[in-house]
């Protein structure tokens, strides 16, 4: 599924280092640590009608990834959440919005990789289009296993939202080929990480099962999923699963801030056969719709 241009985003405004210009011109230098080695910590966020969702927590792992990252004279949150505040009252936005926010290592003098390069700090980008959540969660997700493994703290951690996301484009380039929607992403040792933009639940026996966040993003909306499942008393593991145990799932669902919960319907050509009729996707998406009064920040 690809998704739809809305033509509203033809007249948005970008935030772009230290202020707003209009989407033809927001650009970044060729010198930007994220042209020169996608070299860059990024957020998804969604923006309802009660306010930025999650605000907190999201600009918490951008701080986390940044320090990892060991990025200097980055803004502080509360610049970061003015620059938002500002975007999205320019534009207008105040539901139906997805932000991309971005702060990349910044400008470097001469091109090259050495971080003391970069001798201007960070450059932050606040981009919010108008985007309902992307994927069509009535109707659900086919996915296929991608040979592409997700990083597993062997390699580059994926508890770092970084911008080289090379490996997921592969992956979502296989099930592009592959004529489904998404990609599901095995860690080094062959249990089930996540797909290549959303972490993966799925429910066996009235149990809901997730894999540990080791070979995949924290992801927030899956703390919540987690979070949700424990008030509503449903029994929530992490755990190494087997694509065999999935293929055999009684529900499967991807989660993250783009799409929220959405039903993975099809993996590799074995559709999900509910047959003890369980309805727990159903039951977390509404409890799940019922936090933004709770979680989002005013605008
Ligand atoms: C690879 C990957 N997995 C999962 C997620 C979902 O994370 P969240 O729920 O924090 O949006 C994302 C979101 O950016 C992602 O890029």
């Amino acid at each position: 599924m690809l998704q739809s241009y809305d033509p509203r985003n033809a007249e948005i405004k970008v935030w772009v280092g230290d202020g707003l210009v209009p989407r033809d011109q927001a650009k970044v230098s060729v010198f930007d640590s994220s042209v020169q080695g996608g070299d860059a910590v990024w957020e998804g966020m969604r923006v309802y009608q009660e306010g930025v969702f999650c605000l907190d927590r999201h600009l918490d792992r951008l701080m986390d990834s940044a320090q990892a990252m060991a990025f200097a004279n980055i803004p502080s949150p509360a610049f970061i959440t003015e620059a938002i505040k500002t975007t999205l009252k320019a534009n207008g936005q105040t539901h139906d919005t997805h932000i991309r926010l971005t702060l990349t290592r910044g400008e470097k003098i001469t091109s090259g990789m050495d971080p003391r390069l970069n001798q201007k700090g960070c450059t932050l980008i606040v981009l919010a289009e108008w985007k309902p959540p992307v994927y069509d969660n009535a109707k659900g997700v086919r996915i296929v296993t991608s040979a592409i493994r997700r990083n597993s703290p062997m390699h580059v951690d994926s508890k770092i939202h970084h911008n080289n996301l090379i490996n997921n484009i592969l992956a979502k380039i296989q099930a592009n080929h592959a004529g489904v929607d998404d990609a599901l992403m095995l860690d080094n040792l062959g249990f089930i990480a996540e797909m290549n933009g959303t972490n993966i639940f799925m429910v066996k026996d009235g149990v809901l099962l997730t894999p540990h966040a080791d070979a995949c993003l924290h992801g927030i909306t899956r703390a919540l999923v987690i979070e949700l499942a424990a008030e509503l008393g449903i029994r929530c593991v992490e755990r190494n699963l087997s694509l065999t145990e999935l293929y055999a799932a009684d529900e499967a669902f991807g989660t993250g801030s783009m799409g929220e919960l959405t039903p993975v319907v099809d993996v590799d050509g074995r559709v999900i056969q509910n047959r003890r009729g369980s309805k727990i996707t159903q039951q977390l998406t509404e409890a799940f719709h019922r936090l933004a009064g709770r979680y989002s920040s005013p605008l």
